[in-house]
């Protein structure tokens, strides 16, 4: 069996939509892929309490506890480890991760975010993008690199944004967005259709087109 291993820092909302599309795509049967664990460094988050109700075992690894970034990651790491993961994806982790770290799982690690990278990297995406007056945003799923939210881009899914359109309203829109993109991006990867070649992402099965989706 292969194993996920899910990183979280808060709500996890993208954490329910892996787990939804593990249940109802029977990832366990079709891909041999579960969700084995899912760690957070925030004992608060709500994705603990989500992981738990689908039976998924949940550790807390506060970062607070620690005196450096290297020491966390290295606890974290050996964290990961036991659960020897065919694939590491960071839903919604509020934190930096060091070089080590990323190159200990190179071409494992994805991340979301939510914007069209390379635009809007960092935090307050939503706001930033309609302070901008962007007519089109959205969310990408990346391998992981050094650089924050960098990386070669697997698939991004945009919408176009209404005229007017708050922050918040946008983010909601976007979020349906993440939900829909990111189990189908781990699925991509778990059936070999999608991975990473040196710096590139290379897809076989996969007809590039198919790696925007566009909102109606
Ligand atoms: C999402 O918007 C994701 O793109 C970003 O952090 C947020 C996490 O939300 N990296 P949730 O915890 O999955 O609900």
């Amino acid at each position: 069996m292969k194993n996920i291993v899910c990183l979280i820092s808060g709500r996890g909302s993208n954490l329910e939509a892996i787990l939804r599309a593990e249940r109802e795509q029977q990832w366990a049967a079709q891909l041999g892929a579960r969700v084995s664990a899912v760690i957070s460094n925030r004992s608060q988050a709500g994705g603990l309490a989500i992981a738990a109700s689908h039976g998924v075992e949940t550790h807390v690894l506060a970062h607070s506890a620690f005196a450096s970034r290297e020491a966390f990651d290295a606890d974290l790491a050996a964290l990961i480890d036991r659960h020897d993961p065919a694939l590491v994806v960071l839903a919604g982790f509020m934190r930096v991760l060091t070089p080590a770290f990323v190159a200990r799982y190179q071409g494992r690690l994805i991340n979301i975010h939510p914007s069209l990278l390379p635009a809007f990297t960092g935090l307050h995406t939503h706001e930033r993008a309609t302070e901008m007056g962007v007519r089109v945003h959205g969310t990408t799923v990346h391998f992981v690199t050094g650089e924050l939210d960098a990386g070669p881009i697997i698939a991004q899914a945009a919408l176009a944004v209404r005229p007017g359109e708050s922050a918040d309203a946008l983010a909601a829109r976007v979020l349906t967005l993440e939900h829909e993109l990111l189990p189908r991006c781990i699925r991509w990867i778990l059936e070999g259709s999608v991975g990473l070649e040196g710096q590139k992402v290379i897809s076989t099965r996969i007809d590039p087109a198919l790696l925007l989706r566009v909102a109606a």
